[in-house]
């Protein structure tokens, strides 16, 4: 593993991702919820953050991302964006809020965007949520599509297995693909499926495709943050390269700490007033 650096200090915007794409820099996104992590990531010199609605999972506790409100995800989107300088921010529209129909969807976005200052949402869905990502559009407000393994539609797939590895569903996800390209999306996430899908989804369009267990083809990668950090160390998917163990490095500060306490080694002398 090598470590990166930036002296790109620019902002980085749709606008330059498409750029990336063209020039054959990969992009890097990952997951943040508060503004600790944002601040830390954002330095690192990542091109993408995600407020993901996966902070239904690995903030609440939650077991799928349905129960997220937009008023949390709002909470957690405006924590990011006092952290974030350089990176693009995009928020994840949460289960409820666009698919009853279009002005749901935009007032939403439009909430999104006012209340936290992000740059753009993300959407799951293809042919079926057309008309809100039109009308989103519409707006000014830069839309990023997730197709694939869309969490939100765990109900009805019964399962997190990789999708589209029948003919029918992979067709259907190609088409939605150009159907996002063509009305205006700036970018697509892409989730489990085979990476021969991701690659030939990723050849055929020009805008960037972001996968996530899609496999080396595609124009970047995006990962969960409390996952490819060890912080939620009971899932291991076989996507998910893990850069530390942050749960047993907490853990053993935490116990040295109760440890200190108990002993009445903490605080000293020093660390007294
Ligand atoms: O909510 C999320 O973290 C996501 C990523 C898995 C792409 O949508």
């Amino acid at each position: 593993m090598s470590t990166y650096t930036t002296d790109d200090n620019r902002k980085v915007t749709t606008r330059r991702l498409t750029e990336m794409k063209h020039r054959g820099e990969k992009i890097s996104m990952l997951t943040a919820y508060d503004y600790s992590s944002a601040k830390i990531i954002d330095e690192a010199g990542m091109d993408v953050i995600l407020v993901g609605d996966s902070a239904s999972n690995v903030m609440a506790g939650n077991i799928t991302t349905l129960p997220i409100t937009l008023d949390q995800m709002i909470y957690h989107a405006k924590s990011v964006m006092k952290a974030t300088k350089r990176a693009l921010v995009v928020v994840d529209l949460p289960f409820g809020s666009y698919q009853g129909n279009s002005k749901e969807a935009l007032a939403s976005a439009i909430r999104i965007m006012k209340e936290s200052h992000a740059e753009a949402v993300k959407m799951e869905g293809g042919a079926e949520i057309k008309e809100s990502v039109e009308r989103i559009l519409s707006a000014g407000i830069p839309v990023m599509g997730h197709l694939g393994l869309t969490p939100q539609s765990i109900n009805k797939f019964g399962t997190y297995n990789v999708r589209a590895k029948e003919k029918e569903e992979a067709e259907k996800l190609i088409n939605d693909a150009r159907l996002l390209e063509q009305i205006g999306c700036f970018a697509i996430v892409i989730e489990k499926v085979p990476a021969k899908l991701a690659k030939q989804v990723a050849e055929e369009l020009t805008i960037p495709i972001i996968g996530i267990g899609a496999g080396g083809g595609v124009d970047g990668q995006v990962l969960v943050m409390h996952d490819m950090l060890g912080i939620n160390n009971g899932f291991s998917p076989r996507f998910l390269r893990r850069y530390a163990d942050l749960s047993a490095i907490m853990t053993n500060a935490v116990q040295n700490y109760i440890a200190d306490v108990k002993s009445g080694d903490f605080p000293s002398p020093q660390e007294s007033y």
